[in-house]
């Protein structure tokens, strides 16, 4: 199958010229995003190979439908980014990788939250000008603390185990709960009940109209002062301007994230030679306690594996009829 590949980076095309699983495939890169303008690049293909900050809106959708594309495959979890309205009605059909490697999105939520805490990050840089004071830099120890996740899925509850592991008592908020995780220890709650009563939040869950700004000025108000506040998920899940607020007041003690609300432009790309005109996440770089990284959470060998295996597999189902078991379900 002829598949045109959006947004590439070095380490897609490693990793998907490497895979076992390209077989008859031909993939054509291209470094740009997906939109309706560089749609017109997929001519030919019947494939298109997309990540999360791809717009694969209705004039996109639009676009691959008058170029013959039948199938837009995502190397990711996440599938926010795409009018799946708008894939029903043009017949193009939606696939994704569900699950490559949860611990890798899991272990990155505890690394943002044992380096706001120990401040790893700035020992490194005092080290480094030779400077060995420890003043400023004391932490708290997460054995007893109360941590609560909100979303216990693949990546939630790969979470939610890990800091069991750390001796945490774990509250638990999901519209789904995970039998395995009670067992395990974890107690669910109400998400009033989770945001009052937890030292350090992390969110799982994904971006739904339900859950955009699931942090606000409201759910702020409710938690403990000098919460930690991790988001691995997607950045709409977080009301950056409220977060922000909070920060001021000291109401929020550490934020980590790895997503940002408006990342799209930002993300992925070097932009050290220009003048970052988004003063929001200017905003947010300048605090001591918050710790950016640039959605980095997937980013391990094994999940880069487990991407171009699982998105050339979907396309190879496609391509010989069979079931598609990563289908995103269409609405009716
Ligand atoms: P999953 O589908 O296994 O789990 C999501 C969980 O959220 C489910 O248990 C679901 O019931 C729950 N949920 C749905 N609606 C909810 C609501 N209104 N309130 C609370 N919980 C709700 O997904 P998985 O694999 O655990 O991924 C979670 C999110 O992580 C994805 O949606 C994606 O946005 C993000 N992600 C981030 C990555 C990164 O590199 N930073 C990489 C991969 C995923």
């Amino acid at each position: 199958m002829q598949i045109a590949f959006f947004n590439t980076k070095s380490y897609d095309q490693t990793f998907f010229n490497e895979s076992i699983y390209l077989k008859s495939h031909k993939i054509t890169y291209f470094e740009v995003a997906l939109n309706s303008q560089t749609a017109r690049l997929a001519e030919g293909a019947e494939a298109v190979c997309v990540f999360v900050n791809d717009t694969v809106d209705r004039n996109t959708i639009q676009n691959l439908s008058v170029l013959g594309v039948k199938i837009i495959a995502l190397r990711c979890a996440g599938f926010n980014n795409v009018d799946l309205k708008a894939a029903r009605e043009y017949h193009i059909e939606v696939v994704r990788v569900p699950a490559y490697s949860p611990e890798s999105v899991a272990e990155h939520a505890v690394a943002l939250i044992l380096t706001l805490n120990r401040k790893t990050h700035r020992a490194f840089n005092r080290v480094r000008e030779g400077n060995f004071s420890i003043e400023h830099l004391t932490g708290f120890n997460l054995f007893n603390k109360t941590v609560g996740v909100v979303g216990t899925g693949l990546i939630g509850a790969s979470f939610c185990k890990i800091m069991l592991g750390f001796g945490c008592k774990v509250l638990a908020y999901d519209i789904q709960k995970n039998e395995n995780l009670i067992n395990h220890g974890v107690q669910y709650t109400s998400l009033d009940e989770l945001f009052r009563h937890s030292e350090i939040i992390s969110l799982h869950c994904p971006l739904l109209p339900q859950t955009t700004h699931i942090i606000d000025t409201e759910s702020i108000n409710k938690m403990k002062s000098g919460v930690m506040i991790i988001n691995t998920s997607r950045g709409g899940l977080i009301d950056t301007k409220a977060a922000i607020e909070g920060l001021k007041k000291g109401k929020i003690g550490y934020l980590g994230i790895d997503v940002y609300e408006q990342e799209a432009n930002l993300f992925f790309k070097d932009h050290g030679e220009t003048v970052i005109q988004d003063d929001v996440i200017a905003r947010l770089i300048s605090f001591p306690n918050v710790l950016l990284t640039g959605h980095l959470g997937f980013f391990t060998q094994e999940a880069l594996e487990e991407i171009a295996h699982i998105t050339l597999e979907n396309l190879s189902d496609f391509e010989n009829n069979k079931a598609l078991s990563n289908r995103v379900a269409l609405p009716e």
